[in-house]
This record gives structure tokens, C-alpha cells and sequence, in this order.
């Protein structure tokens, strides 16, 4: 009998996945549309699948019982067993992801948020030049995004149950606020969730083309 099946009441990224399903197809997608090697998942609670398909993602949650499950490394690799490449890394950090955090700036290919935040505000540090916001709107990060100049929508993700895929056409049509008064950052920041859309997607990738940055990187070859 693997862990999986043997720990009892706790929670765990297979039993979380009775709430939110399963969104490895989603980080699938991901990975063969642009193959980042580093992820950042900044409020993550236990959702383990960035590491199905992304080869050293880092984990950030305030939560206990999101520590008590990335603690047992065990249980984090009998989860991922014939899922993830054996090398893959998943490091957890039991934090307030608006705090300091011990990462390296621009160090992640991906920043994911996902039903948590605004973390766009404390996690575009950590984005390579160049790198990829997945957020969707539910805390705000996909309005605050879609108005930051830093910042170019890729993809929409749709999702029908737990398949996921992307949409890369028509990017133009997404976006539009229903409300072009309700566009505005501080709004957004304040009330903690993302504003009306006229064409709604589950999440979106954007590109961070923070061209400041791009000169750094240009200037140190
Ligand atoms: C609604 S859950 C979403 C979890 C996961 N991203 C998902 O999509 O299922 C939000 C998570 O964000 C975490 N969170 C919220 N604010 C946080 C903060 N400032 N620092 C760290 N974690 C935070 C909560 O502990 C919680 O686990």
C-alpha cells in the first residue's frame, strides 16, 4: 500500500484534488508550450501539480497543513511517483509570501498564482526577464496584470473538468473589461478580487517583457 492511501485524516495534494481536481494537464500544456524549468507557486496550499511537468518548482503557504504535507518528502514523492521526472525538486516554504522571502530575483521561469493574492505585487521580483505569470482572476492578479505595461498576455487557459488547454488566438478578445471604470489598480488591490471580463477563461499566461530589466541582462554578456 503506497502513503497515498495511509495518511489518515490529513490533507494531501490526492485528497485536496476532491476540491479542485487535478491540473496536471494545465502545467502540461505549459511545459510543452514553453518549457520553463523553474516555478515559483506563491500560496499553493497542497496543489502539487506544477511538479507533474515542471522540474524544480518552489512552494510558498503560510498554512500548517500545507508544511505538514511538503514535510513528509516521503508522501511528496509517493504523490508524484510515475508522474514527475525522477529528478524533480520541490522545495516548500512555510511563509507569508508578501514578507522577505530567501529567493534569488528574477530566478523563476514561471510565477503561479492561482486563487491566492494579489501576489503579482510581491512575486514579480522573482520573475526572470522574460519569464511567465500564470494567475487567474479570483484574488485579482489576472485585472492587475492585464493592466500592468510590464507585462503581455500569452495564452488563456480554458478548462473543461480537469483538462486544461491553451488559447492562443484571438488574444485581443480577452481582457476587455465589462466595466472599464472597475480597471483600476488600487480598486482591484483593495477589494482582493479580480474585476468583470466580457470573455472569461479560467487563468491566464502572461510574458513578463519588463524591457528595464532585458538591458540589465543584455548589458552583464
Ligand atoms: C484558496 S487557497 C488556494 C490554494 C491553491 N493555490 C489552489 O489554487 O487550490 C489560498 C492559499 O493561499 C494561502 N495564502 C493566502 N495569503 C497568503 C500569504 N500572504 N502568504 C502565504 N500564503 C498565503 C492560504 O494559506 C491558502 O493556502
Amino acid at each position: 500500500m503506497g502513503r497515498s492511501s495511509r495518511v489518515g485524516t490529513q490533507t494531501t495534494w490526492v485528497t485536496y484534488q476532491s476540491v479542485i481536481g487535478d491540473r496536471s494537464s494545465l502545467f502540461a500544456a505549459i511545459r510543452d508550450a514553453w518549457s520553463p524549468s523553474t516555478a515559483l507557486y506563491l500560496g499553493s496550499y497542497v496543489d502539487l501539480s506544477p511538479s507533474t511537468a515542471i522540474p524544480a518548482v518552489t512552494y510558498v503557504d503560510s498554512d500548517r497543513r500545507a508544511a505538514r504535507f511538503f514535510d513528509d518528502r516521503e508522501l511528496v514523492a509517493d504523490q508524484l511517483r510515475g508522474r514527475s521526472d525522477p529528478g524533480a525538486v520541490t522545495e516548500f516554504l512555510c511563509m507569508d509570501y508578501t514578507a522577505e522571502l530567501p529567493l534569488a530575483p528574477g530566478s523563476f521561469d514561471l510565477l503561479i498564482s492561482l486563487y491566492a493574492g494579489p501576489v503579482w505585487d510581491s512575486g514579480s521580483r522573482f520573475l526572470a526577464p522574460g519569464g511567465l505569470l500564470l494567475a487567474n482572476n479570483s484574488h485579482g492578479d489576472a485585472s492587475l496584470a492585464a493592466l500592468d505595461p510590464r507585462l503581455s498576455l500569452e495564452a488563456a487557459v480554458k478548462a473543461d473538468g480537469d483538462r486544461y488547454r491553451l488559447d492562443r488566438a484571438e488574444l485581443d478578445t480577452y481582457l476587455i473589461p465589462k466595466s472599464p471604470l472597475h480597471a483600476d489598480p488600487d480598486r482591484i488591490r483593495s477589494q482582493g478580487r479580480g474585476i468583470g471580463f466580457t470573455k472569461t477563461a479560467f487563468a491566464y499566461v502572461f510574458r513578463y517583457v519588463d524591457s528595464e530589466a532585458w538591458t540589465v541582462v543584455i548589458g552583464d554578456d
